[in-house]
């Protein structure tokens, strides 16, 4: 298991994108991309169904994942952050228009806070990166954060401005359009991120994570602020 964590960060630090995007290419059909995800970390070393047990990895002391950034507001202020709230955030990067993954993710993001007593609840703030900031303007983020939690954050920006956020974070994302459909998707990563006032962060939850393990794993972080 150890090895198994150590080698899943290294490959968050070296090739996160490169092998999400494998995923995406060789996932079978109706398989999450999660799912197809870690099967190519499984299969890279040399484990057939070996996954990380549902739960965080825990970045170690020095690595730098994340960082400060600024971004658009679903109310359309310019925001670090800084500027977001309370002591941790939980982020997701994803898009509006996404007809599966993103709304389980975001609800049990959502279900995890209303898990948490109050007093801890009320330090954490839900946050929804953009990865189609095409289509994801301020009014139509916040006309679907708030469908999910009351003080979720939807964060959007420029083409440039999401591509750096996303470099930063590691995310892998990209334009998907097939031929039976008359809008694009958006392909993305789809770890949970638990994020510190300064950007960075300080755990990852694997995707499809219930919300019992992501309460569980926020308020570990929080005891640590
Ligand atoms: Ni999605």
């Amino acid at each position: 298991m150890q090895r198994l964590i150590r080698i899943l960060v290294l490959f968050l630090i070296l090739g996160l994108g490169a092998l999400w995007g494998a995923a995406a290419f060789n996932r079978q059909p109706g398989e999450p991309l999660g799912d197809a995800f870690m099967r190519q970390v499984a299969g890279l070393m040399g484990q057939e169904a070996a996954v990380p047990s549902v739960g965080g990895v825990q970045l170690p002391e020095g690595m730098v994942l994340g960082g400060p950034f600024r971004l658009t507001d679903q109310e359309g202020r310019s925001v670090t952050q800084a500027e977001l709230g309370g002591a941790l955030m939980v982020g997701y990067f994803g898009f509006t228009y996404c007809p599966d993954v993103c709304p389980t993710e975001l609800g049990a993001i959502a279900s995890a806070l209303d898990l948490l007593p109050a007093a801890q609840a009320e330090r954490v703030t839900p946050v929804l990166f953009s990865v189609d900031p095409e289509r994801d303007t301020p009014e139509q983020l916040k006309a679907y954060v708030t469908n999910f939690h009351p003080r979720m954050v939807g964060l959007t920006g420029t083409p440039e401005q999401v591509a750096e956020v996303a470099r930063r974070f590691r995310v892998f994302y990209a334009k998907v359009k097939r031929p039976e459909m008359t809008e694009y998707l958006v392909d993305h990563s789809s770890f949970i991120y638990l994020i510190g006032k300064d950007g960075r962060v300080r755990m990852l939850l694997r995707p499809q994570s219930t919300p019992e393990d992501i309460a569980k794993a926020v308020q570990a972080q929080l005891a640590t602020l």
